[in-house]
Order: structure tokens, then sequence, then C-alpha cells
């Protein structure tokens, strides 16, 4: 895992789009994208450099993470609504480009089973990008999800349904269950990019990076993977034990290396 501290939020979503960007510059890719508030800036800035550099989507296809079981498509909170409002209606890709779970499929496993199929036909995600949850959850794969999983249908613990109940009227109109690429799927993508601000994630952040591996914080899973980078603001860096060792070790990392 490459830990890399930035100074604020903006920095993280910089960073993250230019690691983006140059995946996406280099020929046809498939991204892996997150709903949620923090990739909401790197998006920001890849439209930006969309609309005034020249970047284009055209070549490449996409893959949400993650969907609510129950809520339409067209609805506002479901994930197909937020990734085309936040941000693929705003760029380039191809019609039917982009790639979501669909929560209303009358057979969530058959559903699972496709999204997998999809995914492997594409020849496998080049880089995903990934929020944490207060819980340590990716995708929605809360805690005790198999470090091997992969996409199924999972229940959302209430602390979940809470932290995410401001984008609905309340936490009792989150839906109980989602279904959610696995741990084992986002796995196989070739480079994670985990991106974290603000203090409330910096516990999350510390079991994930520096913890043990167990499906009790199920971002620990990262840990096994050979190409990750963790980019976070120093609010969600300040539980780390080692700040100081990534500060310094990317402070002199060769430029040529790239993310
Ligand atoms: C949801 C999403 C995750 C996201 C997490 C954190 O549960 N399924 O993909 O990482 O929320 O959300 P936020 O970025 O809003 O803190």
């Amino acid at each position: 895992m490459e830990i890399i501290i930035l100074p604020t939020a903006d920095d993280v979503a910089r960073t993250a789009a230019d690691a983006i960007e140059e995946q996406v510059r280099r020929g046809p890719s498939v991204l892996g994208l997150a709903t949620g508030s923090t990739p909401l800036g790197t998006y920001q800035e890849l439209i930006g450099r969309h609309r005034t550099g020249g970047l284009s989507f055209a070549q490449a296809q996409a893959f949400l993470l993650d969907e609510y079981v129950g809520l339409p498509a067209a609805y506002p909170q479901s994930y197909h609504s937020v990734i085309r409002d936040e941000f693929t209606i705003s760029v380039d890709f191809a019609p039917d480009a982009v790639h979501g779970l669909d929560g209303m499929a009358e057979d969530p496993e058959a559903e699972a089973a496709r999204y997998e199929g999809l995914i492997a036909a594409a020849g496998g995600v080049d880089i995903q990008i990934l929020g944490i949850g207060t819980d340590g959850h990716v995708g929605f794969n809360e805690p005790m999800s198999s470090l091997g999983s992969r996409t199924r249908i999972k229940t959302l613990t209430r602390q979940t349904r809470q932290d995410n109940a401001r984008f609905f009227d309340s936490a009792d109109d989150v839906p109980d269950h989602v279904l959610t690429q696995g741990l084992g799927t986002i796995r196989e993508a070739r480079h994670l990019l985990l991106l974290a601000m603000g203090e409330a994630k910096a516990e999350a952040i510390a079991a994930a990076v520096e913890g043990p591996v167990a499906a009790i914080c199920p971002a620990s899973a990262l840990q096994l993977h050979p190409h990750v980078s963790v980019l976070v603001d120093e609010a969600a860096a300040s539980r780390l034990a080692h700040r100081e060792y990534y500060t310094d070790t990317f402070g002199r990392k060769p430029a040529w290396q790239g993310l």
C-alpha cells in the first residue's frame, strides 16, 4: 500500500483525478466508480478536465460498485442516478458504457452473476475509486464480509443506514438491502484508489491501513492487493501511527514512478 497524505481534500481530488486521467489517456479503459460524498471532488475535477483539457471518456467503460435493492434506477437516490447526475452525464461516455447493478432485479443472485460476467467480459477494471465507511466498509461490504466475497446481496448495518440518511428523508427510508461487488471482486481491479477525507474517517483508515487484515474491517482486505494508493487528507490521516514515514517516502518518490 502506498499511503499519500495530502494537505487538503482538494489535493486528494486532484491527485485521484491525475491517476484516472493518466489511465484514460493511455487508451480504452475500464473505470470503477464509487458513490458517496468522498469522490465528488474527483468527479468535479475530471469534468473540468473534460471541458477545458480535452480529456475524453469516449473510449472508456465504467462499473459502479453497488446499488440499493428496491430503488428503481430512476429514483434520485439510486446510485445509478447519483453517478449519472454527479459525473457521467457531464462527460462523454458512450451510451451504455456505464454499468450498474439492477436494484429491482427479481433474482438478485442472477443479477450479481450477470454483473460479474460483464466485468470479466470488459477485461476487468483498470482503476477503481473507493471511499470508506466509518465502520471500514468498502462498496457495501459491511464488517464480517468475507475477504474473498463476490458480488451479492448484503444487509446494511444501522450505522451505515444512519450515515447515508442524509441523502434520504430519514434513516428509515434508507433501504435495508443492497447489491455490492464483493471484496474479492474489488481486489481484482488492477489499481485501487482508496480516498478519505475528514476526521470522521480517521479511525477507519487507521484500522484499514495499519490494523490486521480482518473481516471486522473490510477495507483491511486491500492490504492483500499489490497496487493500492491510499489518498487521505491530514484529518483522515490523523490516527495513523506511521504518518511521518508515509510523508517522507512520498516526498522522496521519483517523479517517473507515478501512482
Ligand atoms: C456508501 C457507499 C460507499 C462509500 C461510503 C462512504 O456506503 N456504498 O461506496 O464509500 O458510503 O460514503 P461517503 O463518501 O459519503 O462518506
